[in-house]
């Protein structure tokens, strides 16, 4: 098989995975799209936490800002359960224990309200704390 075919196929079947693995129900799809929203900002934040990427001020801080506006669209976002979708992790408990959920979307937004972007040494502090609020949701709310 000649390596552009052989590429070609690869990534035919990674689509179909990730087609697969796609939530279908509207409320669950806009659950998916925040989180990884949530999920892509805290990788910039991580990286640089880690050294894997260079501190970079103007990237750390937009990054916070997009987690900051996503954390505060959690409670919105996430109100209405939808129908059941088989690709969805949010477990049922959010619309049962809905008071408990906010309270930690809430923590999540303060962690990145208080993430001091100055250097990697403090981005690494504050995204111990920001990882603690995600690990507290998923924890209890998440499959
Ligand atoms: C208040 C609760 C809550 C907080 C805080 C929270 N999450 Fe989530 N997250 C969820 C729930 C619930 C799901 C499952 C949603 C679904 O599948 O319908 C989820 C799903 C995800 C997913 C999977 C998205 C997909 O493609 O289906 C990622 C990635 C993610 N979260 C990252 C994070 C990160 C990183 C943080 C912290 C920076 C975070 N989350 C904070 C509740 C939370």
């Amino acid at each position: 098989m000649r390596p552009v075919t052989a590429a070609l196929i690869t990534s035919m079947m990674l689509a179909g995975a990730a087609f697969a693995a796609d939530p279908t129900q509207p409320e669950a799809i806009a659950r998916a799209t925040l989180m990884q929203e949530v999920g892509r900002n805290s990788k910039i934040l991580g990286d640089m936490a880690g050294g894997k990427s260079g501190y970079d001020a103007a990237a750390a801080e937009a990054a916070r800002a997009a987690l900051i506006k996503a954390a505060g669209e959690i409670d919105t976002v996430f109100a209405t359960e939808g129908a059941p979708d088989d690709v969805s992790e949010a477990l049922p408990a959010i619309w049962t224990s809905w008071g408990d959920f906010t309270t930690k979307s809430a923590a999540f937004a303060q962690a990145a309200a208080g993430l001091d972007t100055g250097s990697a040494e403090t981005i690494k502090v504050g995204m111990g704390a920001i990882g603690g609020s995600c690990k507290g949701c998923h924890s209890v709310y998440r499959e």
